[in-house]
């Protein structure tokens, strides 16, 4: 996929920097014409995939994201936080974790620079993935395994200082066995927790991705030493029979 071209990429900031993301589920609430669209099975075609391909075909938020030049629906997840939280602000840094393809990074590139009004505050944004990113402009991109070695440092060092908003909708491919499932993407928050401890301004927040049931009783508790709130959300574009939810901490109160 390639960096939004100019028209897309105006598309994507006006979306993002009118926040409302609701777009998606206002709009188009059913394929074109309030018709189901089906598929049918062709050779070669698992239930599976006949089942996804389905389900990307009815999917409001899937249509929007073409529509208004996101890569992802998902960035209709960080538009519905955001706007419920108010966490991007014009001139913030933002870092990114498991930002491919780019959604998420997209809205926060519009949402720090204040797209659309001249001469704004700007702000910076790090996507952090392990696969590659095509290039967005008005971010900084690094392609590496967030769980490795000293990536964490890596990371920080790449940030150059303390950032303003932690972000993380790292997941790990599904393996279809529940708990195996729920301690990865366990281990990834608790890794981008402990990295929004280490790079985060005073006053800053971290966003990320867990699952049902909340956030881990070890690393809520730690949470709510770190910040002054830490709430759990499931925004509307979550999929209802997706078992994530995110954590959202605003207010840090700075290395203790
Ligand atoms: C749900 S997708 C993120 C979608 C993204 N927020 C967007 O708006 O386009 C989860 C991402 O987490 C990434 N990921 C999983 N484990 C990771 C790790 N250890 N280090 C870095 N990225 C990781 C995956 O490669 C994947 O791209």
């Amino acid at each position: 996929m390639s960096a939004p071209k100019k028209g897309r990429g105006g598309s994507a900031g006006k979306a993002a920097a009118g926040g409302s993301g609701r777009g998606a589920t206002g709009r188009g609430a059913q394929a074109k014409g309030g018709l189901k669209v089906r598929v049918k099975t062709a050779k070669g075609r698992t239930l599976a995939s006949k089942n996804w391909l389905e389900r990307q075909l009815n999917d409001p938020y899937v249509a929007a994201a073409k529509r208004e030049g996101y890569r992802s629906r998902a960035a209709y997840k960080l538009l519905e936080l955001d706007e419920r939280f108010h966490l991007l602000k014009p001139g913030l840094s933002v870092v990114d974790l498991g930002a491919a393809p780019g959604g998420w990074t997209q809205v926060s590139v519009a949402k720090v620079n204040a797209m659309g009004i001249k001469g704004g505050p700007r702000g910076k944004v790090l996507g952090v993935d392990l696969t590659a990113i095509d290039p967005i402009a008005g971010a900084t991109l690094m392609q590496l395994d967030f769980m490795t070695g000293d990536a964490d440092k890596v990371v920080a060092e790449a940030l150059g200082g303390r950032v303003d908003v932690v972000l993380s909708d790292m997941a790990a491919p599904a393996t279809g066995h529940p708990q195996t499932d729920h301690l990865r993407i366990i281990a990834l928050c608790e890794a981008a927790a402990e990295f929004a401890r280490m790079v985060l301004a005073p006053g800053g927040s971290f966003l990320a991705k867990v699952l049902r049931g909340g956030t881990e009783r070890g690393l809520l508790d730690q949470l709510k030493k770190d910040f002054a709130q830490v709430r759990h959300a499931k925004p509307p574009a979550s999929r209802a029979d997706s078992a994530e939810i995110y954590v959202v901490a605003t207010g840090f109160r700075g290395q203790q």
